[in-house]
């Protein structure tokens, strides 16, 4: 492509005017692009912060209302829901209750803000009494997730969140076959139109380090090592996403995105498909708290990051980061 013919070549002329800054550049952040997660809890009134998430809350219903008006107001599209109950046991029956905290509250956000799309996380550590992310079999020496029992808990879950009102389901468990069985769920209870976000690529990482503090999901014992990736692995990545795609996802998930841009890319290089990041809250909490001490100038690098996951492939972010952005870029 380069002939080495043209010695007079200056690429600077084209950064010397926003004007034509602007009409050269090959990526773009948009408000269109957000997702922003919000934590529900029980009761009334309640808004508390996040120690680890500064500028982040746990809502109850009520409040958490107040905050999804905000949010459309912003021009955000969409939220992704998590539930945190009050009562946890040990298969997390909260999760697929009809009466459940999040299916009460994406009943009370659709009566409220109707326009606004409602995602729900689909997993069972936040409400497992021990924190792993579907349900455990034991043996004498240890537990692990079955994956099988779990898959069924799963499809009742989906079909719950659908009957009360979500528009989209993300299930973040990387239990395999998980999509499969999902599909089948939400179809079987005629929920055919429901798409599917997958959680594709996720890996064992400590960034969610302050989110486990957010959700009360650390897992009392063990770790996710057993279903969730090494992050050392960018092949697996793929088949990971490739058997999601077949077994019908819609929009496939990278997740953490920072320490994975590479992953994002090979994702959308490979298959083209709709991808999403989750920009998740140890790489939130780590530019915060890097902004609180005047240490980084906050909106550059937030901005700065967001759009290198654009860079690299992501159509859409998921980042606690949404409300600032859309104030900032609006
Ligand atoms: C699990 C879930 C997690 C996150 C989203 N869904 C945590 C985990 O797997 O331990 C992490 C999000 C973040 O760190 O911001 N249901
Ligand atoms: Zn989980």
């Amino acid at each position: 492509m380069i002939t080495g013919k043209f010695p007079k070549l200056r690429l600077r002329r084209l950064r010397k005017d926003e004007n034509i800054r602007k009409m050269v550049r090959e990526n773009h952040l948009s408000v269109n692009d957000l997702i922003y997660p919000l934590f529900i809890v029980e009761g009334e009134n309640v808004k508390e912060e996040i120690k680890s998430m500064p500028g982040q809350y746990r809502y109850s219903i009520d409040k958490v209302i107040e905050e999804v008006k905000e949010v459309k107001e912003l021009g955000i599209p969409a939220i992704i829901l998590f539930g945190i109950p009050e009562k946890k046991d040990d298969i997390g029956s909260d999760s697929f209750s009809d009466d459940g905290i999040i299916q009460r509250s994406i009943k009370a956000i659709k009566e409220s803000v109707p326009e606004m799309y409602v995602i729900t996380d689909v997993c069972f550590c936040e409400y497992t009494s021990h924190g792993h992310c579907g349900y455990l079999k034991c043996s004498e020496k240890s537990c692990d997730v079955d994956n099988d029992r779990t898959l069924e808990l799963l499809k009742k879950q989906v079909v719950s969140h659908a009957k009360a009102g979500a528009d989209m389901v993300a299930p973040s468990g990387m239990m395999d076959g998980m999509i499969k069985a999902i599909r089948k769920g939400l179809d079987k209870a005629d929920f055919t139109e429901i798409p599917i976000m997958s959680y594709a690529a996720k890996y064992t990482s400590a960034y969610y380090g302050p989110f486990r503090d957010a959700a009360e999901s650390t897992p009392s014992f063990g770790d996710r090592r057993s279903y969730q990736m090494d992050p050392a692995n960018v092949n697996e990545a793929l088949r990971e996403v490739a058997l999601d795609i077949e077994e019908g996802a819609d929009i496939v998930m990278v997740k953490p995105a920072l320490s994975y841009m590479d992953v994002i890319k090979a994702v959308k290089e490979t298959f083209k498909y709709p991808t999403a990041a989750y920009n998740v809250s140890g790489e939130y909490s780590m530019i915060k708290a890097a902004a609180m001490n005047d240490w980084i100038d906050e909106k550059r690098v937030v901005i700065e990051t967001l759009l290198s996951m654009k860079r690299a492939g992501a159509d859409i972010i998921l980042t606690y980061f949404a409300k600032d952005v859309a104030k900032w870029i609006g």
